[in-house]
Formats: structure tokens, C-alpha cells, sequence
């Protein structure tokens, strides 16, 4: 049966209303006065008829892929089609819209998403969504640790003049090399500033040398079931200069405080890669399987390469592209004695370099990337140019 769906940008208040009803119904509440208040925002609604039958909440974030190389994104969350009507191509119709729509306004639509096996997965798979970055759960494994020196304990934010920007110093210093985070600022603390975080301050003669914000909730199950006990959960951890020795001070103090007040543990949902995970491993928290993914849906591959990493390009070279789908230059350049090279490769090759999530010499050595007219040099220059880069993720930035 085909269906007349209408799927487009919601922007009257009273579609927000209904949008964020159906919503309600199938995640949790958010009113009108709260969306507003928020980041930045729009949203993806389908109507059957006067029917909202599926929505899409889009939050639109600056976000670091590699130091000094941001795009505008959208992250998607609470995705849902009205019961009734899932598996009719409601989902992807929005989906379709959001494409519209946000043209020349987000490079990419992102998601992050549950493990691989989710039904939902499928969803985002099938949508044209890619796997970027994946992110698995430590706990603490029953090792217990004393108070530690220089920590101290708030819940929220302590009261100190000009925190966000010590906070964003420390943050810059333990990450600047990294990607894959919404670009800080000194606000974007804001949400860490309630009773429900537990909050580790580690200083030093009034110096902020790291921080540790974690959140009271019940665990969350790895597979569909009843949540789990109270625990700690890492919202992001940041120590400057990426001491080891302070990010481990912190552990500590949060798995001393986790098991002082009867609380089952920490759990850190981190990945394999980034400043702190030998702290993690040290002070015994025991990895988990992968479970959560950041995806990505490239609206503009063109506008990313020509926009965020244009400048690192040879402007002598010029760069076509072949994907199974498509064909674009990807640098080109106006003098006449220029090199030309021709890289092919699949689409989902070509994403998951312009995110800088791409070896590109160990592609072509292996094979899965293939070249005409390349030679060692153009082909590191090219590496180089659009490196991989390593990607942190903190929980903080969940949606
Ligand atoms: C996920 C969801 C939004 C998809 O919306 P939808 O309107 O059903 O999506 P579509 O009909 O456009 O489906 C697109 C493709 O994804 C697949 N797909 C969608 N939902 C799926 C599911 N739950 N399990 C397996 N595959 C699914 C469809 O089979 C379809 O593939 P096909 O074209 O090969 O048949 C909807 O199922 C939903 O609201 N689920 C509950 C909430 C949820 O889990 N949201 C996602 C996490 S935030």
C-alpha cells in the first residue's frame, strides 16, 4: 500500500506541538518552552493527511573531525515513526526531507546509535547512514580505592568564577589533537549543573588540573531488559596536558565515592583510542563489548573537502573521485601544469575518509582504494592532506 506521506521541515509552533506529542509517546516528554531553550534545533515531521505520524528531532552542532576542521551537522535523536505505521518508508521519507531541507545548512546528518545487532540499527543502515566510531563500556570491576588528595567532590557545578573557560582549557589541552566532539565552549557545561552529577575536581593550588563529571542513573543494560542498579556513569573526563596520574586520581575518587554512598560502580562508555584509556585499564575498569556507534550521513561530501579541508590540499594537484555512484573533483586546480589523479573507491570508503576515519595509504596498499596517476609522494601528500584522525567521544554529548 502506498501511502500519501508528507514529510518536511517542522517549523510552526503547533507542528512542534504534535511532533513533540508523538515523541512523548514513544520516548519521553520534552515541552515547547524546553525545546526552545535548548541548542540549536529543528526537526524532520511527517503527516498522513492532518496525522503527524513520525518525527525527527535535529540538533544542529559544530563538530570537530580533526584539529582545526569543523563541519555543521545535524544529530538526530528520539527518531520515530507513530506505531501503526512503521516498515512504510515513514522513516526514510523523513529522512529524505532532512536531506532537503538542510542543504547548505549541515554537512552531515549524524547519529549515535545502539549496537550493531539493534533492530533500529537497520534503520540508519539502510538510510545511508556509515559507522565512524565505535564506543564500548568499562566498569569497575570491585577494586576498591581510598579518598585521594587534591579531588573534591561537588554536586553540579561548584560556584567558581570563570569555570567554563578553565574547564574548556582543560578540556582543549587533554583533546586538542583529537576529533569527534561537538566543539566546546564555556557553556557547554551547562547541563552538568544538577544534582544528579557527581562532579571530581582535581586541583592544585587553585589550579584546575582535571575534571570527572559523572551522572547517577541506573546502569543500562547491554541487551533489551529491566535497568540496572544505581551506578556512576562517565560524562566526560578531562585532565590537562593528558596526565595519566590526575585522570587516574579521578577514578579513583569516583569509584571511592560510587561505593562509599551504595551505588554499584562507575561505568565509563569510552572508546579504544584517546588521552585516558591506560588510565581506565590501570585502575582495573574491565571493557565491555562495543555497543554504541557514531553514524554519519554526509549531505555535501563536496562542501566538507572543499570547505574544511580545502586548505591542507596541494593546489597544483588536481583530484577526481570515483565512487560506484558518483564522480566529482575533489580539488582541482587552475594552473595549467598541474598533477591529475583519479582515486576509486566505494561510497563507504569515500565517507568515512572526508571524516577523517580513512587511513588512505593503508586503502591504497591493501587495495580496497585504487589510483591512476599517483605515485608514493602524491599519495602521502593526499594521506596526509585528509589524515585519519583519532576520535574521542563523551557520553556528555549523548542525544
Ligand atoms: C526506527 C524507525 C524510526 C524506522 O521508521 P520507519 O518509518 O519504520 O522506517 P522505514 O519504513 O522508512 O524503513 C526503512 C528501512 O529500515 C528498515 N527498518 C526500519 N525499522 C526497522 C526495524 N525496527 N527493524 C528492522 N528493520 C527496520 C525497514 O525494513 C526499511 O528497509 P527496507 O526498505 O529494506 O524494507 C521506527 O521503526 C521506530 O519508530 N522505531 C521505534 C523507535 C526507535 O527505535 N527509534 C530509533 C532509535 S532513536
Amino acid at each position: 500500500m502506498a501511502l500519501e506521506v508528507v514529510a518536511k521541515e517542522c517549523v510552526e509552533d503547533q507542528d512542534l506541538e504534535a511532533g513533540l506529542a508523538l515523541k512523548a509517546e514513544i520516548f519521553f516528554r520534552t515541552t515547547l518552552e524546553d525545546w526552545k531553550r535548548g541548542e540549536p534545533r529543528t526537526a524532520s515531521i511527517a503527516f498522513l493527511g492532518d496525522a503527524v505520524v513520525g518525527f525527527i528531532p535535529l540538533a544542529l552542532r559544530p563538530f570537530k573531525l580533526a584539529p582545526g576542521v569543523v563541519i555543521s551537522t545535524a544529530f538526530e535523536h528520539c527518531v520515530g515513526t507513530r506505531k501503526e505505521y512503521r516498515g512504510m518508508g515513514i522513516g526514510t521519507a523523513m529522512i529524505e526531507a532532512a536531506r532537503g531541507f538542510l542543504e547548505g545548512r549541515a554537512h552531515a546528518l549524524c547519529v549515535y546509535r545502539g549496537h550493531e545487532r539493534s533492530a533500529a540499527y537497520n534503520f540508519y543502515a539502510k538510510t545511508g547512514h556509515h559507522d565512524l566510531h565505535y564506543v564500548r563500556r568499562l566498569r569497575s570491576a570491585g577494586r576498591s580505592f581510598g579518598p585521594q588528595e587534591g579531588v573534591e567532590l561537588t554536586r553540579g557545578l561548584p560556584p567558581v568564577p570563570d569555570l567554563g573557560s578553565r574547564m574548556l582549557a582543560v578540556y582543549e589541552s587533554a583533546h586538542s589533537r583529537y576529533g569527534g566532539y561537538p566543539v566546546r565552549a564555556e557553556s557547554s557545561w551547562k547541563k552538568a549543573d544538577n544534582r544528579g552529577y557527581w562532579n571530581f575536581w582535581a586541583s592544585e593550588n587553585g589550579r584546575l588540573l582535571g575534571h570527572l563529571l559523572t551522572r547517577e542513573r541506573n546502569d543500562i543494560p547491554l541487551t533489551d531488559g529491566k535497568p540496572g542498579k544505581p551506578i556512576l556513569m562517565v560524562m566526560e573526563m578531562a585532565a590537562s596536558d593528558q596526565d595519566g596520574e590526575v585522570a587516574r586520581r579521578l577514578l579513583k575518587a569516583a569509584i571511592h565515592a560510587a561505593a562509599e554512598n551504595g551505588l554499584a560502580g562507575v561505568v565509563a562508555p569510552i572508546c579504544d583510542c584517546g588521552p585516558f584509556v591506560d588510565a581506565y585499564l590501570d585502575v582495573e575498569m574491565q571493557p565491555g563489548p562495543r555497543n554504541n556507534i557514531v553514524m554519519a550521513l554526509p549531505l555535501d561530501v563536496e562542501g566538507i573537502v572543499h570547505g574544511a579541508w580545502k586548505s591542507r590540499f596541494d593546489p597544483d594537484l588536481e583530484v577526481k573521485v570515483w565512487t560506484p555512484r558518483r564522480e566529482f573533483f575533489l580539488t582541482t586546480s587552475e594552473r595549467p601544469s598541474r598533477a591529475s589523479v583519479l582515486l576509486e573507491m566505494k561510497d563507504d570508503t569515500l565517507v568515512k575518509w572526508v571524516m577523517g576515519r580513512l587511513d588512505l595509504r593503508a586503502r591504497i596498499r591493501e587495495g580496497s582504494v585504487t589510483a591512476v596517476g599517483a605515485n608514493e609522494r602524491i599519495i602521502s601528500a593526499l594521506a596526509d592532506a585528509l589524515p585519519f584522525t583519532p576520535w574521542v567521544f563523551h557520553h556528555l554529548d549523548y542525544i
